[in-house]
Parts: structure tokens; sequence; C-alpha cells
């Protein structure tokens, strides 16, 4: 449902965020600011912050961020246009019918037509699977010890060997083949027509987060039956594979604190069966920054029961790479002696996979016992080849007392002396410039930190600096001639800047309207990052001048760079270039204040 701008936003002014988020926890007033303990993460000294004049939150200890909004989305867990029919009903505001732009309309309808058509097909393979016709998999689904009401939780079905079925089933409900082949469910071939994408194989409809079935896999049911293992829809208008996860309709509202996270359908299946609520599943592809979104927005706690076997530690170590990048945590179930999740409890049952839940491995012990099996420890040189890649893995943690405990915990699992590991790990840091050697931390707050690529360190300066000019809205006319949307090489943080610039020039600028500007709800906590992103404490205007001053520069800096890096293909770039050197020469020159 996509309401106009002016609606949504009037719903926000007449729901004052300190009210609402009264209504959920306890604030207490400091200073000018509400704060109590974060309803997001476990803590026991409050820094979540609610503040009135700006109408936004911002958690200092787990980086949660929003207006009033998003704070319902995230503790409902619910969506966009559910939050706001919460926030309509509550100050009596009434959400009439939206008015739909010509465009969305149509968008609209064919995303309805194709969720229609999405959700038919799975009633279709649902009644077939109770059919005569429907034994075979029936038998199969017996076999792998699925009770009834797990078959009816999943929606599980049959598609049946003859694939015209479901083609008269479709059409007599009114859908043509051109919105059958775009629902991913059969392909238009010129010499043999309309074919199927399944036959003769067990259906497994898979839903988004809010239960509607976006798409299929399917599953042979003997090693005799043709075609791969697993066959699932292609991507369509509504099935994007990279921001969905099975089963993750269910895990959303488990409250368990975590999820766990696995690679098949079946495990999915299998752990809900078990009582393993919050479990779910990337879609037949390997996990991806979308995925990791997703889970983000419900915990930061993500267990992996990936499969034990080569492939699946592969996959394991490229998933803790994308959790710990988007800042969640992961751990490890160990799932030896079998294979995935599915074996593990159909032999040794639920009672010892929660035992392995209360024992996953810390993510990074993980990495390091998997590179140990890269070298043979009865061997000094490469045993001291290990010991220099654990330093220079030690050496990604940038916080001080984290990367000391995880030496500590390394010494001691690997039998090396503490002194010894730590005097490595800051040999290595000062060779490459990191982190480890406790250097003086620069004025502006920002490190370099050798894990993030120069990407993200550029991302975090765009976000800093607009975190900066949207609590000194005053800066902005003083830098305008120096900076422009382009610097911002974000495609969200340069719609974020272009409106919020126009909206401090119109004196009307809030952060908490500019979230509202996207619908979609990963882009809605990207851009309310970009006001809380946490700023340094200075104490003295001329400090915090400097500052300033010194992230718009790097944040210039870096825009002359990725230009620069374009501007042999890319004669816009080019320009960018010329005048981005002279821009940057002069406010080098340039004394900014913040009055
Ligand atoms: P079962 O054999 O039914 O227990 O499945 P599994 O989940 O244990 O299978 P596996 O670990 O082999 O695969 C994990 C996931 O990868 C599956 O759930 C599918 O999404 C996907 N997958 C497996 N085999 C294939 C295949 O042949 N083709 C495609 N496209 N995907 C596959
Ligand atoms: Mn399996």
């Amino acid at each position: 449902m996509y309401y106009p701008e002016e609606l949504i936003e009037e719903v926000r002014q007449r729901n004052d965020i300190v009210d609402v988020i009264s209504g959920y926890v306890r604030l207490q007033k400091k200073g000018s600011n509400y704060m109590c303990c974060c309803p997001f993460h476990g803590e026991k000294t409050p820094s979540f912050s609610v503040n009135r004049a700006r109408q936004i939150y911002k958690c200092f200890g787990c980086g949660e961020g929003g207006n009033v909004v998003t704070f319902v989305m995230k503790y409902e867990n619910c969506s966009f246009p559910e939050a706001l029919k919460i926030l309509a009903d509550r100050a009596g505001v009434e959400l009439p019918q939206a008015e739909y732009s010509e465009e969305a309309r149509r968008k609209e309808s064919r995303r309805q037509k194709l969720l229609q058509i999405n959700k038919e097909a799975a009633t279709f393979y649902y009644y077939q699977l109770r059919t005569q016709k429907g034994e075979r998999a029936k038998e199969y689904l017996d076999k792998r010890r699925l009770s009834e009401e797990t078959r009816r939780k999943f929606g599980l079905g049959f598609a049946p060997v003859k694939g015209g079925e479901l083609l008269s089933y479709l059409h007599q409900k009114g859908f043509n083949d051109e919105l059958i082949s775009a629902a991913g469910l059969a392909k238009i071939d010129e010499k043999r027509g309309t074919v199927t994408q399944f036959w003769n194989r067990v259906m497994f409809p898979i839903q988004d987060i809010n239960g509607r079935v976006i798409g299929f896999g399917g599953r042979i049911m003997g090693d005799g039956d043709s075609g791969p293992k697993y066959l699932n829809s292609p991507e369509t208008e509504i099935f994007d594979k990279s921001r969905n996860l099975y089963g993750m309709n269910y895990a959303r509202s488990a409250r368990t604190g975590n999820i766990i996270l696995c690679e098949g359908y079946m495990d999915v299946i299998s752990m809900h069966q078990a009582g393993f609520t919050q479990a779910a599943a990337s879609l037949g592809t390997a996990f991806t920054p979308g995925q990791a979104g997703v889970i983000k927005k419900y915990t930061k706690d993500v267990l992996l029961a990936y499969d034990s076997d080569g492939a699946g530690v592969k996959a394991a170590l490229r998933a803790i790479g994308i959790l710990r990048a988007a800042g969640m945590s992961g751990k490890i179930i160990n799932m030896s002696p079998y294979k995935d999740p599915d074996e593990f409890i159909k032999n040794l049952g639920q009672e010892a996979f929660q035992e392995r839940i209360d024992n996953a491995e810390n993510s990074f012990m993980f990495e390091i016992r998997m590179l140990e099996r890269d070298f043979d420890m009865s061997d000094p040189e490469e045993k001291t080849s290990f010991h220099n890649q654990i330093a220079r893995k030690l050496c990604e943690f940038s916080e001080d007392i984290e990367r000391e405990n995880y030496i500590e915990a390394v010494a001691d699992k690997y039998h090396i002396g503490f002194e010894n590991l730590r005097k490595l790990v800051v040999n290595m840091a000062a060779k490459s410039g990191g982190y480890a050697v406790p250097i003086e931390r620069p004025r502006s707050g920002i490190q370099s930190r050798n894990k993030n690529t120069s990407e993200e360190n550029s991302k975090k300066l765009q976000r800093l600096l607009l975190t900066w000019i949207s609590e000194y809205p005053q800066l902005y006319p003083k830098i305008k001639s120096y900076i422009t949307t382009e610097d911002f090489t974000q495609e969200l943080y340069a719609k974020v800047a272009a409106r919020m610039f126009d909206d401090i020039e119109k004196g009307c600028f809030n952060p908490a309207v500019i979230i509202n500007m996207f619908d979609d709800e990963n882009e809605q906590s990207e851009a309310a990052s970009l006001f809380t992103t946490q700023l340094p404490e200075l104490e003295s205007e001329q400090e915090k001048e400097k500052a300033f001053k010194d992230i718009l520069l790097k944040v210039k800096q870096n825009s002359f760079d990725y230009y620069s890096a374009r501007s042999n293909v890319d004669i816009a770039a080019l320009n960018k270039v010329i005048a981005g050197r002279k821009e940057l020469e002069e406010l080098s020159k340039t004394h900014i204040s913040l009055k």
C-alpha cells in the first residue's frame, strides 16, 4: 500500500515520538533527551536516547535509530504500512484509500496479480498432494517424518507429472500465459508452447516476511527422478532471492532473541517441527548482505547451522564475513557427526540440538579453528606461519578491549604465550599501519580500520558528514559551494542529501520526515543511520570545527578519488574531477565556523 507523503507526514506529526515510545518503555528525562535501556538489545545501563525536538531516537549501544514509524515497525515487528496504521489509529487519523499515481497503480496491480497467481498455484499444489496422484509425494514426506501439522504450516504440496494440469487450473482462474510465465511458473517456448517449471516434485512454497507466496522450491522424490535435486522459481518482479529467507515469516516472531540460519528448506522445516521456530534459510543461493539486513531488523544474533562438510564450512565462513560487515554477531552450531540440522535432529533429537545451540562456537574462534586445519603443527615453520596468520586476523579488531580478550582466548586455546602473541599482533599492526598499537585517536573520531574496505570507510565518512549537517543545519549555507549531492557516492545517501539540503534552504528540515521518503524497510533504516551516526564527543568549539572540516575534506577527497577512477571512461566524471580539484584546494584554505 502506498500512501501519499503528506499523509505519512501528518501521521508522524500527530504522534510525538516521546509520547509513543513512553507507551512501550519507561523514559527518563536527561538534559534535552529522554533515556532508557534499549528495547532492542540487552543492556543494564541506558544508552537509548529519544530526542523530542528532532523526533528521532538512537541507541548508542547497538546503533539502532530512526523516527516514530521505524520505532513501531521495529518494536512490533511489523511492516511500514502496518506501523503507519497503528500510529494513525492512535492519533485518530483516518487512512483513506491512497491516491495512486498511474504508474504506481499499474505496478501495484501487477504485483498483486503475481502474488495472486502464486497463491493459486500453492493452493493447487497443496490440493494435489492430498489426491491419489500425490500418493508418492505423501510417502516421501512420511519417510522424511514430517507431521501433518508441519505440512500444513509450510503449505507443502505436489506438482503433478502432467504440467498441463496447473495451466488449465490457472487459466480457469483467469490468468493468462504471459502472467503465468512472469510468475516463474512456466516458460513460453516457441516450439513447445507453454511449459510448466515444476512437474513431479514435492513443492515448497516460499513466503515473504508477511507470509505471501512469492516463489517455489521443488524437490525430486527419488534418485531415479530426472533433473536437479531442487529446482527453484527464477527471480521475478516479486521474487528477489537476495532479500528473502525461507521460514522468515515465522522466524520473525519466534522471540528467542536469535535466528538460526541454515542452508536447506528441509532443515528449516525440521527445526520448526522440533520447536526451533527461529530457523530460516537462504533460497538455494549463498547468503547475501540483503538477507543480513532483513534479519538485523529482528535480531543481531545469528546462529549458523550450516552443513558440516567442506562446502558447508566454506559457506559458513562467507556468511560470517557478511554478518560481521553488517555489524551482527555470528555463532556456529556444531553439527557433527551429522551432515545438517535435519539429520542431526532426526538422529539425536531436540534436546541434543538445544545443547548444541547453547554451546555454539564464537565465529572468530571458529575461523581460527578452520584456519588451523591448513597447517601442520608438527612443523615449526608451519606453526609459525599459523601464529602469524592468527596475529593478522587479531589486528582486525578495532576495540582495544575486544582485541585483548581475543588474544587471551586464542593464546589460551592454542597454547601460545599471551605476551608473545600480543607482541606479534602489535608488530603486525605496526607493519601494516593498523590498529593494534595503542595509537592516539584522531580528533575527528575517525579511525582507519584495515578491515573496512575503502568503500566502507568512505560511506562512514559520508554518514558522519550528513549527521554533522543535520545537527548543525546552519553549516549548510557555509559549505554549499563546496559540496554537492554528487559527492555522496551512495545512491541512497545522495537522495537523502538532496532532500536535506533542499529542506534546509526552505527552512523546514527535519530528519524524521526524510526517513519516510523510503518505503523499503532496509532503506528506511539506512536513511536513519545518516542522521544518527555517533559524532565524536568534543568539548570546544574549536575542536568541533576542526573535526567537521576534517570530515568534509575527507568526503571531498574520496569523491575526488571516486570520480578520478571513473574519469577515463566517463566525461561527466572527468568534469567533476576538474571542478573537484579546485574545490578541494579552496576548501582546505577556508575556515568554517560552527556558528
Ligand atoms: P535434502 O536432501 O532434501 O535434505 O535437502 P538439503 O536441504 O539437505 O539439501 P542440500 O544441503 O543438498 O541443499 C541445501 C539447499 O540448496 C536446498 O534446500 C536448495 O535450496 C539448494 N539446492 C540443493 N540442491 C540443489 C540443486 O540441485 N539445484 C538448486 N538450484 N538448488 C539446490
Ligand atoms: Mn538434508
